[in-house]
């Protein structure tokens, strides 16, 4: 054991979010335009061996429990499943899910289970095929629904669901996507917009706010507050009718969870980023590649955690957008 990841506000990272590719093979329109992005080189993203290399270093030398990856897509990366074992090899074993817009999950559901993953997060905004082929511009919903089935039935539970609205478009959606989830077990959460989309877009006009969702779930739901003690999750809970199913809120704008941050993330190209929101990088492929040692490393990567400001910033009058927008950062 070295030492864990800990900034100078207190926090102690334990989560680490790991983007494995910035491509999508949707194209949501609050997060990237229909051409898509100047995507990264493939010889710019971390190999299996290198993100192995990363997250042995991060369970066994500094306290990591869980690992997540995201992408862009992450089940676009062919060597997702040896990936999750790499991890899932480790002692202590961390937990592994995944965070996914649920294309292509019917097929590989139950081999990722066998490899290690223990859950999945997966991403639908509308319940409404033609909604849906407008926000994502795929005609795509019923994968999306197969794979969330698929996940299920292969024990990658709970499945939670995850929803952005967006005024004038889908915000009249939360009590049919939460039917939807009640319907099929699974966990719904829904999401405050933030200013991470690759247009420079958000404005805090179309963001659907946390309690305009729990207003709009309160004309078809009861909703009471779960009593379970959040710690460091994002998404704030409700019993749904008394329970035992929840539904949660994850109001990232106006309500931050920043002061119980336990998020450390790499990017695709392997850079450590403090924040969603940071504005500075650290370089661990540079070091991968340059044959520096696990402690150096390490120690690169406490200091990148030390310098983590208190919180986004986003209600700041200064507040700038990052540059790299969330597909490049993983969600
Ligand atoms: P679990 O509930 O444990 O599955 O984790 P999670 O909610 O962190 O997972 P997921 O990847 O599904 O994240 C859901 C959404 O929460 C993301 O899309 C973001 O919008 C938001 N989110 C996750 N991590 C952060 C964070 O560190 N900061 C902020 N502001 N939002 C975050
Ligand atoms: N703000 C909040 N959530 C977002 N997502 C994508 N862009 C944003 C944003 N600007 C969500 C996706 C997906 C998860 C990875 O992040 O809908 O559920
Ligand atoms: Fe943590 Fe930054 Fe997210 Fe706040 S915005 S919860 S500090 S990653």
């Amino acid at each position: 054991q070295t030492s864990r990841l800990v900034d100078s506000h207190g926090r102690t990272a334990t989560d680490l979010r790991i983007s494995l590719t910035d491509k999508c093979n949707l194209r949501c329109t609050y997060c990237m335009p229909a051409e898509g992005l100047d995507w990264m080189a493939d010889t710019d993203l971390l190999t299996r061996e290198e993100i192995g290399r990363l997250v042995a270093i991060a369970v066994t030398t500094m306290g990591v429990e869980e690992v997540r990856f995201t992408g862009g897509e992450p089940l676009l990366r062919r060597d997702l499943a040896e990936i999750l074992a790499d991890a899932a090899a480790l002692t202590p074993r961390p937990e592994l899910s995944l965070t996914t817009n649920g294309l292509g999950l019917k097929r590989k559901a139950a081999a990722l289970k066998a490899a290690g993953l223990d859950r999945v997060n997966v991403s639908l905004d509308t319940v409404d095929r033609e909604r849906f082929a407008k926000i994502t511009r795929r005609d795509r919903l019923q994968d999306v629904l197969d794979g969330m089935a698929a996940a299920q039935a292969a024990g990658l539970a709970p499945v939670k669901v995850n929803a952005v609205l967006q005024r004038g478009l889908n915000d009249d959606e939360a009590p049919g996507l939460l039917q939807l989830c009640l319907d099929n077990g699974y966990e719904l959460r829904i999401i405050e917009q933030m200013p991470l989309d690759a247009q420079h877009g958000w404005s805090r006009d179309t963001m659907v706010t946390a309690e305009e969702i729990l207003e709009s779930l309160s004309t078809r739901f009861t909703l009471t507050p779960a009593t379970e003690p959040r710690g460091a999750a994002p998404a704030e809970r409700w019993l749904v009718d008394g329970g035992p199913a929840t539904v949660g809120v994850i109001a990232s704008v106006t309500r931050p969870f920043c002061g119980d941050c336990d998020r450390t993330r790499l990017t695709a190209d392997g850079q450590i980023r403090n924040c969603l929101f940071a504005n500075g990088e650290t370089d661990l492929r540079a070091l991968l590649r340059g044959g520096a040692d696990d402690r150096e490393i390490a120690e690169r990567w406490q200091d990148a955690m030390w310098g983590k400001l208190p919180g986004h910033g986003i209600n700041d009058p200064s507040f700038l957008q990052p540059t790299r927008p969330m597909s490049a950062i993983g969600g």
